[in-house]
C-alpha cells in the first residue's frame, strides 16, 4: 500500500503517448479520430480529485481492499495500460 502510493504521488514516467486506432467518443461528445497521437497524464490521472480525495495527502490506506474495490484499475497506472 505503501508503494502503490508512493507510485500514485510521484509517478516516475509521468507521460505516455497513444496512437488511436479508432475513433474515440469522449463523454461529452467530442471525437478524437483515428490516427491522432494522444498524450496521456499519469500524473493526472494520479491526482485527479475526481477519484482521489485531497490527491496530495500521502495515504496509504487509498490501496486497502476495501477502499479500491470501486475504483477503476486504469486509475492507477504507473506502468500504464494496455497494448503498446
Ligand atoms: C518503478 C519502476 C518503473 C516504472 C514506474 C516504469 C514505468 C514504465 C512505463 C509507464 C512505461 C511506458 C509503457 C507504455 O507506454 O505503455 C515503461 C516502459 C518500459 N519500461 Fe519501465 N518502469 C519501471 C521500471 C523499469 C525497469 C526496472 C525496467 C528494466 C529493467 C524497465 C523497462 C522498460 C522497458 C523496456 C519499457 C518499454 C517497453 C515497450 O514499450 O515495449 N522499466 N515503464
Amino acid at each position: 500500500m505503501c508503494i502503490k502510493e508512493s507510485l500514485r504521488l510521484h509517478p516516475p514516467v509521468t507521460v505516455i503517448s497513444r496512437c488511436c486506432t479508432q475513433d474515440i467518443t469522449l463523454p461529452d461528445g467530442r471525437v478524437i479520430p483515428k490516427g491522432v497521437t494522444c498524450l496521456i497524464s499519469i500524473f493526472g490521472t494520479h491526482h485527479n480529485p475526481a477519484v482521489w480525495p485531497d490527491p496530495e495527502v500521502y495515504n496509504p490506506f487509498r490501496f486497502d481492499p476495501e477502499s479500491s474495490k470501486d475504483r477503476s484499475p486504469l486509475a492507477f497506472i504507473p506502468f500504464s495500460a494496455g497494448p503498446r
